[in-house]
């Protein structure tokens, strides 16, 4: 984990080409037409590697990545289905809260950091020693707090958001992560996911049999090599075969959501729910504005429509002030129904919130009449986020 994300140094990085991409010895990405310097990368290489490229200090995802078992270059993961390479998406805190120890962005901006701690560091799991007196010790705390602690990055569950007024950022080792985020589990195929160790896990046997007993640490000490099948042997004294256990009961599997990556099916003799209906993770009544802006992310992800049906009555009733997802979700929703007015009301709310919304102010910018608003509302956005990068 130390490796998770870190600065790119030339003659380190695996070289290779992919379509019309070539990754050179220097770490240059070069197409017919560009070319641009990978500066930082995201992923140990264990199972594959994202790259992030600099402009005008400003960091974008590179539309390749690298994937460890095929030893190849490949189109990075959500760049698949693109028909022209993209270069705009920024490398905003989604990806380096989970990869890096630390990070901080420039005020009012988006992917322009001031500083990034890489790796993951000890912090992350046993807090910052100046806050507390002394090191957390993850497995001394109450299990709900306990498996917090790596549930900050391996929970992702089918949908993962923010709840109102929360920011995960603000997480510290020693908290409830439910208190951050919602969860959802259910309503997603079977089989291995990429990230999805927590939700299988609860889903396995032994797990469920013993409870708070088994976690993540039982078998991963971040610090020391684990004999897995000791720890099997530590509950079934009496195993009916000796030899690999994980081998036969936590098959590798190529994970289902994306990626070619191949993970470790931790669901230990449980079976997924796949197909059910969306369930909190924590095993609470959802929110009905978490269950509404869950919806609406599936309906993005599936295309299905009639999922926004089912979320526009719970997003419509539930408090909006101050909640930048709510309202963006209404206005989305309001504005493909026509009601531009009432979509650019949402809008207004949500950047009065939140200011640093290249997307919330350029889809204002197209509802508005009066086109010297228009202007200044693109103007605020690429500030923010430029939306074309100069050719090169
Ligand atoms: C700040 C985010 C974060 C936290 C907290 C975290 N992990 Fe990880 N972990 C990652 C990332 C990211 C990877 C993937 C690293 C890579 O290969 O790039 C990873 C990889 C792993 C791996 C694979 C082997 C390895 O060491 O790379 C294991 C096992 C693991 N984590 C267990 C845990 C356990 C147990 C906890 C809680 C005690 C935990 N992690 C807490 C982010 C985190
Ligand atoms: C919620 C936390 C989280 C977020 C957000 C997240 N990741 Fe990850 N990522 C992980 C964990 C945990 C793993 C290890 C997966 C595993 O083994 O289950 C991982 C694995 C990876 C890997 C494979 C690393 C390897 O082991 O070789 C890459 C590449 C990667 N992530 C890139 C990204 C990028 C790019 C983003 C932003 C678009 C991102 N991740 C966002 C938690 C996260
Ligand atoms: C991914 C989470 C994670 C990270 C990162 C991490 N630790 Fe740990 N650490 C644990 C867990 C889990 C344990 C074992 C259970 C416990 O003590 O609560 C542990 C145990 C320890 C212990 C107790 C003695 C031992 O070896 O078991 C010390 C000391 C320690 N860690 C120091 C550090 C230092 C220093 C760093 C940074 C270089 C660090 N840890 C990074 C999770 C982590
Ligand atoms: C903390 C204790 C604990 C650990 C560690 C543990 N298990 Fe379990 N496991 C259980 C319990 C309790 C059950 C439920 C037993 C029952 O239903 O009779 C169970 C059930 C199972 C089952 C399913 C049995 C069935 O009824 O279908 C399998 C298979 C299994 N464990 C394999 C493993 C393997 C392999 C490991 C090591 C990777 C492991 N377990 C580690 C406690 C544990
Ligand atoms: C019963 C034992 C057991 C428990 C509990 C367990 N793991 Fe694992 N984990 C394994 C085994 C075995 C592997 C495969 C190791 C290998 O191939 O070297 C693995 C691999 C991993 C990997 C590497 C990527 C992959 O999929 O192969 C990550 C990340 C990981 N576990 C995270 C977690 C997290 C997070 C938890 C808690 C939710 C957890 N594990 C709980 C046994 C366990
Ligand atoms: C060659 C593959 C293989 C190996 C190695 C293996 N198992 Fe199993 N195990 C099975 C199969 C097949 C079953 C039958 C039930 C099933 O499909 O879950 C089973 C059943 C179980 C059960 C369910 C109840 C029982 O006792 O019948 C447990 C618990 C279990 N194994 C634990 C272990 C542990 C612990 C180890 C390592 C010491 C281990 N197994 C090694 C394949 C294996």
């Amino acid at each position: 984990m130390a490796n998770s994300s870190g600065v790119v140094r030339a003659g380190t990085e695996p070289i290779g080409r992919t379509g019309s991409f070539t990754v050179t010895p220097e770490a240059k990405l070069e197409w017919p037409g560009g070319s641009l310097l990978l500066s930082l990368f995201v992923g140990s290489r264990r199972m594959g590697r994202s790259y992030g490229f600099e402009h005008d200090g400003h960091l974008y995802q590179a539309p390749v990545g690298y994937y460890a078992n095929r030893g190849v270059f490949d189109l990075a993961p959500g760049y698949e289905r693109d028909k022209k390479p993209d270069f705009t998406r920024p490398i905003g805190l989604e990806c380096l809260s989970c990869h890096a120890t630390r990070t901080e962005l420039e005020p009012g901006q988006l992917n322009r950091y001031r500083a990034i701690v890489h790796g993951i560091g000890c912090e992350r799991c046993h807090g910052d020693a100046s806050e507390h007196d002394g090191l957390i010790r993850p497995s001394k705390l109450a299990p709900r707090l306990r498996d917090s602690v790596c549930e900050q990055c391996h929970l992702a569950g089918s949908v993962r958001l923010e709840r109102a007024g929360k920011r995960m950022r603000d997480f510290r080792p020693g908290q409830d992560v439910g208190q951050y985020i919602e969860v959802f589990v259910g309503a997603t195929p079977a089989g291995v996911r990429v990230n999805g160790h927590s939700e299988a896990l609860a889903a396995s046997r032994c797990k469920q049999a013993s409870g708070d007993r088994l976690w993540c640490g039982t078998c991963h000490d971040p610090h020391r090599i684990t004999d897995f099948n000791a720890v099997c042997q530590t509950c079934h004294s009496k195993p009916h075969r000796t030899g690999d256990c994980t081998g036969c009961h936590m098959p590798k599997a190529r994970a289902n959501d994306g990626g070619h990556a191949v993970f470790t099916d931790h669901s230990i003799g449980g079976k997924r729910d796949a197909g059910s209906a969306l369930r909190s993770y924590f095993g609470r009544k959802p929110l009905p504005r978490d269950l509404g802006l869950a919806y609406v992310e599936l309906a993005t992800r599936s295309r299905d429509a009639t999922l926004i049906e089912k979320a526009w009555p719970l997003l419509r009733g539930a408090p909006q002030r101050g909640d930048p997802p709510l309202l963006n979700a209404l206005a989305a929703i309001l504005a493909a129904d026509g009601r531009r007015e009432q979509a650019a009301a949402a809008l207004r709310m949500s950047i009065e919130a939140d200011p640093v919304q290249p997307d919330a102010l350029r889809r204002l910018s197209a509802l508005v009449e009066s086109p010297a608003e228009a202007r200044s509302l693109r103007s605020k956005a690429e500030r923010i986020l430029p939306a074309r990068l100069p050719s090169r």
